[in-house]
């Protein structure tokens, strides 16, 4: 049997290693990628850190692929050997529940399947998925440039376009890390008074630059009565890792305001009915998108210039790029590059 490398982790808390594995075959449905560039999400805190509920370990994580088709099971119509693909977070769902019939695939209620934690992930030079799991990938987008977009491209995207926010609105991003530096190129390009909420005055002239109008920052300036002053926004668009952080922006919110949360974070919010009744404002969650979400993401990049700011690393330095943006060093997202000029 022909053999690929991959990174996986053992055990939930374990280290990310570097082994040999057999090049897995596409049963009926599934499709086999090349895997060409994968991005590093913090969501892959999840495989590695075992946060996730049945993970079966051994398992690759990685969630923000790019590659090539490379072979099919029986029943996949549509794609052929050689196809530019992603996959993302959404890895196919179970087509026959309620939300499935209505269309809502990533809601599905019954067999939500995630790449990276259901199935191995794309830290690897091969990954086999669920024929509904691939987005096709414009010609105007490079591998690396696509393996961000397909989670968090398409999480920023998706809920931005999706929050009810109307151009002109005060929208602010809260947290510039591999989701947030995206979200706020999407922001300014759909036409939002864009503001970027991060700590320190470093990132201020990268948020300008990617187009945020204003920036907060919230270890210089408390960023709900900074967004007050400004008259309140619409959408706070929150991504990042603190709960405790997202409470403290909530009374930046305008009337009819909501505070959007694609941050994932385990600490409770901090928030009383009277901050948010009086102004008729809202607290939400938004998960990532399906495939074809990713396709209009990429899509919308190709048309808009978007991009995200990458630092490219040979799989092998997975565990060191993980680091990197665990320790919240990464500008903005790492990209682990397999396959190159394969
Ligand atoms: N909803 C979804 O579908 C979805 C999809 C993808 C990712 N996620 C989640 O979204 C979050 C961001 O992911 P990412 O890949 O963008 O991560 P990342 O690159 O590591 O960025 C994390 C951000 O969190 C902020 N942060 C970290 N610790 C903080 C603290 N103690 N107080 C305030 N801010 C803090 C940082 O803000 P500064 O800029 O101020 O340093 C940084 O911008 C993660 O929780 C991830 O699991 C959710
Ligand atoms: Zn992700």
């Amino acid at each position: 049997m022909a053999k690929m490398r991959a990174v996986q982790v053992a055990k939930a808390g374990g280290p990310l290693e570097l082994v040999e594995k057999e090049i897995p075959q596409p049963a009926a449905g599934y499709v086999r990628v090349k895997v060409h560039a994968c991005g590093i999400c913090h969501s892959d805190s999840l495989t590695v850190e075992g946060h996730w509920p049945g993970i079966d370990y051994p398992r690759v994580p990685g969630h923000e692929v790019a590659g090539v088709v490379d072979a099919m099971g029986a029943g996949v119509l549509g794609w052929k050997a050689g196809d530019r693909v992603g996959i993302g977070w959404y890895g196919g769902s179970c087509g026959y529940c309620d939300r499935c019939r209505r269309g809502d695939f990533v809601a599905c209620l019954i067999n939500p399947q995630v790449s990276g934690i259901s199935f191995d992930g794309g830290y690897a030079e091969y990954i086999v998925v669920p024929k509904e799991a691939l987005a096709l990938i414009p010609d105007e987008i490079s591998f690396v440039d696509a393996g961000p977009l397909m989670c968090a491209g398409v999480t920023t995207f998706n809920s931005l376009r999706n929050s009810g926010a109307r151009a002109g609105d005060l929208l602010a991003v809260h947290g510039i890390g591999g989701l947030g530096h995206l979200a706020v190129q999407y922001a300014s390009r759909m036409g939002f008074h864009t503001v970027a909420i991060a700590r320190g005055e470093d990132k201020a002239a990268l948020a300008k630059k990617l187009g945020a109008h204003e920036y907060i920052d919230s270890t210089a300036r408390n960023p709900a009565e900074a967004l007050a002053k400004m008259g309140g926004a619409k959408v706070i668009l929150t991504t990042v890792t603190s709960g405790k952080a997202m409470g403290e922006v909530l009374g930046g919110l305008g009337v009819d305001g909501k505070l959007l949360m694609v941050g994932a974070s385990m600490e409770p919010i901090a928030v009383t009915s009277l901050q948010l009744i009086g102004g008729r404002k809202s607290v939400a969650g938004w998960p990532s998108g399906s495939s074809i979400d990713s396709q209009d993401t990429m899509r919308f990049s190709a048309l808009t210039g978007v991009r995200p700011m990458i630092q490219e690393m040979p799989l092998e330095r997975a565990a060191e790029g993980y680091k990197l943006m665990m320790d919240n060093k990464a500008r903005f997202r790492v990209v682990l590059t397999m396959n190159e000029g394969a």
